[in-house]
């Protein structure tokens, strides 16, 4: 899409983890696009994470969920959205093992309902619009030991989380098909970084090691995933969105694979370094517990044609994307401590048998 036009982008899901910093740098770098960001607030969302650009005048929050048919059609009618980037899902899959209809509703027919809202407003002049999908890499099931996961790699979730990203990105590529709507979708590895809610195994270990509570591995720790800094994950949407062609599909990481202890391992150890503890006291936390249902054993990405085609390439190394992490939750424990409390304790408790 041309970056020279004014357009109205819907952003969903703006105010989560990766959402935020995808309106932070649309807001910032393109005056002339107008940035609605479109969030249920759900206990995700949370709009301190966006406060430092609330006032800009090319942005307009709205509250209000996806599949709710009827207002997100008049939604559509009203601002008539050039482009949508959609990122608002339920995104973790240890609560779609114990929710799977709410990732079902949120993930499928939320996408869906956004779907047919831009078909119905554009069908007879797709020309300069774009529906940009975001979605995962473990639509792709899991890896054994070698490779890597290819944009051609054939779909084969394991988890409630991945088969509804995998059943939305299927109904994006239809609708692409179907009504001729031009789209891109991404997939995209395990990010980190600043504002990810402390359900996840970053921000959730150094919330743990901060009060000395137990780091609960699922498992023997021997899962690999690969991690990607969050705002270069956001570069990317952003150089997809301006350069990608249409009806592409990009598979975006960080090239970087760790074995979950390991990156345990690192976590305490950095942790250690900066809050001044022994070396060795946040490892001591460690304590293995009962593995993930259908746990997926590594998830590693081929992430060449971005590399490639768009001239995208992680910026930020592992260890100093780790060390702006840390620094990160240790001066915003306010933010920490607010998004750990209240229901998140019940969750938690349920979750891992203890508070
Ligand atoms: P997140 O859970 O931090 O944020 C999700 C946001 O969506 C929240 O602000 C929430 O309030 C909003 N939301 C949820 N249900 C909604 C609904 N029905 N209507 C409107 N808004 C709703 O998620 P995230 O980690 O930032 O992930 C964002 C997207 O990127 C998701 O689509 C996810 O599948 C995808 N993704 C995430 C990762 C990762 O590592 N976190 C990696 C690849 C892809
Ligand atoms: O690969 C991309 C995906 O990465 C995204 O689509 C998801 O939205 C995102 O949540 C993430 O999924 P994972 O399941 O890989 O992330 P999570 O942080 O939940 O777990 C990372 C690894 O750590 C995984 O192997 C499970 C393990 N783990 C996780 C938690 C929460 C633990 O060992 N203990 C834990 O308490």
């Amino acid at each position: 899409m041309s970056e020279t036009e004014a357009k109205n982008i819907l952003i969903t899901g703006g105010a989560g983890f990766i959402g935020s910093h995808v309106v932070r740098r649309f807001v910032k770098n393109y005056s002339n696009y107008h940035i609605f960001n479109l969030d249920a607030l759900t206990y995700a969302g949370n709009l301190e994470n966006l406060i430092d650009i609330e006032s800009y005048d090319n942005y307009t929050f709205l509250k209000g969920n996806i599949s709710d048919e009827d207002f997100i059609n008049k939604l559509f009618l009203k601002y008539k959205f050039d482009a949508v980037i959609h990122l608002a899902a339920e995104s973790h899959v240890d609560r779609s093992i114990t929710d799977p209809l709410l990732f079902a509703k949120t993930n499928i027919l939320g996408t869906m309902v956004l779907l047919n809202a831009f078909k119905n407003i554009w069908q007879d002049a797709w020309s300069n619009k774009l529906f940009f999908h975001v979605s995962t890499d473990e639509v792709y099931g899991t890896l054994g030991d070698v490779g890597l996961f290819k944009e051609t790699t054939p779909y084969d979730p394991n988890s409630p989380y991945s088969a509804s990203k995998a059943s939305s990105d299927h109904f994006v590529r239809a609708y692409g098909e179907t009504y001729d709507m031009p789209y891109v979708i991404s997939n995209c590895s395990n990010n980190y970084g600043e504002n990810q809610f402390p359900e996840k195994l970053i921000p959730l270990f150094i919330n743990n090691i901060l009060n000395n509570k137990p780091l609960p591995v699922y498992g023997d720790g021997n899962y690999t995933r690969d991690w990607l800094y969050v705002q270069d994950h956001a570069c990317a949407i952003d150089s997809i969105f301006h350069n990608s062609e249409n009806n592409e599909t990009y598979n975006v990481g960080g090239f970087n694979e760790w074995k979950n202890i390991d990156l345990v391992k690192l976590l305490c150890k950095k942790m250690d370094e900066k809050l001044s503890r022994p070396i060795g006291s946040s490892e001591e936390l460690i304590t293995y517990v009962k593995d993930r249902a259908g746990h997926d054993l590594r998830y590693a990405i081929d992430a060449n044609k971005i590399k490639n085609d768009l001239n995208w390439y992680p910026s930020v190394n592992f260890e100093e994307g780790l060390s702006k992490t840390i620094d990160w939750y240790l001066s915003n424990k306010e933010w920490l401590d607010n998004a750990s409390s209240g229901k998140y304790k019940d969750y938690y408790l349920a979750q891992y048998g203890n508070k």
